[in-house]
């Protein structure tokens, strides 16, 4: 059961990964939908297993003894806490725990500190040269020839290291949205396809109360929980469906944001990289300087996002590994069922044995009439006799024995696909006091009430399955398997690329930033040193050093 507290969390962590997100806000409301009304036939918790909500689970395993609770991610997320002295975090993965947030933050913490040192460090470090240029006056610096080759020399390494930075930056995130991109319409479509078979199942349902067929084949109490069970369908589709609509725009805003973003700054690494070495080697000082300043806020900022997608690498690594062990162990309580809504197993196979009785016991009755009623070649006058005659009515075939096992159809049962379509050549005409008036078993009347049966005992048939699955959480369970083996190695693989090609082309722009200044200061007394030496060589030997 979500509280609102839970809610209002999660659309923060919206940002950061979004998988965890869409399932629980979306799925979770339906289940919680769901499971706020009995399935028919799961009347009263009074005949049959109740369905517990939210900690049914965590009871279950408490009456069972022994291990009620596991940590998820527990090994991957054994960090120091920097809001808890710097002590080992043991809690494993917990979004509304803020610890563990803090010491998955921490994980970012080297390149936060290089951004942090380098934005200080430079900065002071500029600031000195300004004050040298200003105050020292011009002081004459020697000039090797060795020094000259050897800046020029790093000036052009750190330039194609520069370039490669942006190109794994680049291909990076390339990657990185194209992952994000079918993890989202995987998770879009699981969702859309429960919306649309909840609306089927709805539609059944709705058929029954419209035609007031329940009240024909079926108890009061169950009449009741249909009309309920089909009011909360269809609200919890809704919400399943609205939820997935602004998520996907949601998420799709945010992604497209983030690779635009990193695609123009792999763009402008990659010019600054190219900018600056032509101009140094121009010898362009005064611009030299303006791109000195206007690269050393772009590398701090830019070392402080390769920590956030260094920390974002983190979290969708633990929330990988948290999907697979809390889907592979259902038993277990964890921190993803503070967020996802399951009901234990017990009740939720008792909906099903429900939905089993109710399936069955439609097609008993419809059954009845056929072998009781239709088949039998009245005397006139008899309260059953509507002058039927012709050929016998094929039964319905049910699907369960009486103990609720799976039962094969007998020869000349029809099966709820086309018993509507076999039984059309059985209605006879009718007279006005209801009576056939040509050759056939069946009225129009019995027909369209015969049928809806089948519609409702058939849809239940094939829908109690996923309904259950939908209760017990074996369709999350199924959908966060795939998203950790089909997508959660990309997912993480391309993370990582984003983060190191942002760290790598900001290291490799830094230490060209710094070989500009090196090597125009290195090139200015080369031309001065040569300008001297050629004026020496004209008359005055003096100073050559
Ligand atoms: C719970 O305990 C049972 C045995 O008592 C064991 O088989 C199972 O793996 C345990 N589950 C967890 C999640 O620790
Ligand atoms: C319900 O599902 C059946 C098959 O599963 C399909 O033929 C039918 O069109 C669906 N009905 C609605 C209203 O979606
Ligand atoms: C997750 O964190 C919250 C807040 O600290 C805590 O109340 C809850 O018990 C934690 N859940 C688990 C399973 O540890
Ligand atoms: C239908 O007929 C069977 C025997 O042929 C009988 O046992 C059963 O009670 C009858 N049911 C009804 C509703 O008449
Ligand atoms: C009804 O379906 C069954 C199997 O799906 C098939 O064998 C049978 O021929 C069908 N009957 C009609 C009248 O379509
Ligand atoms: C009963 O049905 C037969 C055809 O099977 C028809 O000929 C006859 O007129 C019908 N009787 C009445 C009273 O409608
Ligand atoms: C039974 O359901 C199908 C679709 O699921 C629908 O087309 C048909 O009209 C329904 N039959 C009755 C009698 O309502």
């Amino acid at each position: 059961m979500l509280s609102s507290n839970q809610i209002s969390r999660l659309p923060s962590f919206l940002f950061i990964f979004f998988i965890t997100l869409l399932s629980p806000v979306g799925l979770a409301s339906v289940i919680d939908h769901i499971e706020s009304t009995p399935i028919p036939g799961v009347v009263d918790g009074s005949n049959s297993g109740a369905v517990s909500r939210g900690n049914g689970r965590s009871l279950l395993q408490d009456n069972n003894g022994g291990n009620s609770s596991l940590i998820l991610a527990a090994d991957r997320t054994h960090r120091k806490d920097p809001s808890d002295k710097l002590n080992y975090y043991t809690g494993g993965w917990n979004i509304s725990n803020d610890h563990y947030m803090s010491s998955v933050a921490f994980t970012g913490a080297p390149l936060f500190f290089i951004a942090a040192v380098w934005f200080l460090g430079f900065g002071v470090a500029l600031l000195l040269v300004c004050l040298c240029c200003c105050c020292c006056g011009k002081t004459r610096y020697g000039y090797s020839r060795s020094a000259y080759a050897l800046s020029l020399a790093f000036l052009a390494l750190f330039t194609v290291a520069a370039i490669i930075g942006s190109a794994v930056l680049y291909t990076g995130q390339d990657k990185f949205y194209g992952s994000t991109r079918d993890t989202m319409d995987f998770v879009v479509a699981q969702a859309d396809s429960t919306v649309y078979k909840l609306r089927n199942v709805s539609s059944v349902l709705a058929v029954a109360k419209s035609t007031g067929v329940a009240q024909i084949f079926l108890p009061k109490d169950v009449q009741n929980s249909i009309d309920r069970v089909d009011d909360t369908i269809n609200s919890a589709a809704n919400t399943l469906e609205t939820e997935t609509r602004n998520n996907k725009r949601d998420i799709l805003r945010v992604i497209d944001v983030v690779s635009q973003t990193l695609i123009i700054l792999a763009a402008v690494m990659l010019g600054l990289a190219a900018l600056g070495f032509l101009l140094s080697i121009l010898g362009l000082q005064f611009l030299v300087y303006i791109l000195v300043i206007l690269g050393w806020i772009l590398i701090a900022a830019t070392f402080f996002l390769s920590g956030v997608f260094l920390v974002l690498h983190n979290v969708v690594g633990d929330t990988c590994v948290a999907m697979d062990q809390w889907a592979k162990h259902p038993e277990a309580h964890t921190a993803l069922d503070d967020i996802i809504p399951c009901v234990d197993p017990q009740a939720a196979r008792a909906v099903l044995s429900e939905s089993k009785e109710v399936t069955f016991q439609m097609v008993g009755v419809v059954n009845r009439i056929i072998n009781n009623v239709s088949n039998v070649n009245m005397p006139t006058g008899s309260p059953a006799w509507y002058n039927q005659s012709g050929p016998l009515v094929p039964s319905l075939c049910n699907p369960f024995n009486s103990d609720k096992t799976d039962r094969k159809c007998a020869a000349g049962e029809v099966e709820f696909s086309n018993a509507t379509e076999v039984w059309k050549s059985y209605v006879c005409k009718v007279s006005a006091k209801n009576v056939c008036t040509t050759v056939g078993r069946l009225t129009p009347d019995l027909y369209g009430q015969m049928n809806t049966a089948v519609n409702i005992s058939g849809g239940l048939y094939h829908y109690g399955p996923f309904l259950t699955e939908l209760l017990d959480c074996t369709f999350l369970r199924g959908t966060f398997n795939v998203i950790h083996d089909d997508h959660c190695p990309d997912l993480s693989k391309y993370s990582k690329w984003v983060y190191i090609g942002l760290a790598l082309a900001s290291a490799a722009v830094m230490f060209s930033l710094i070989f500009w200044v090196v090597y125009a200061r290195e090139r200015r007394h080369r031309k001065y040193t040569k300008l001297v030496d050629a004026r020496s060589g004209l008359g005055t030997p003096s100073q050559s050093k």
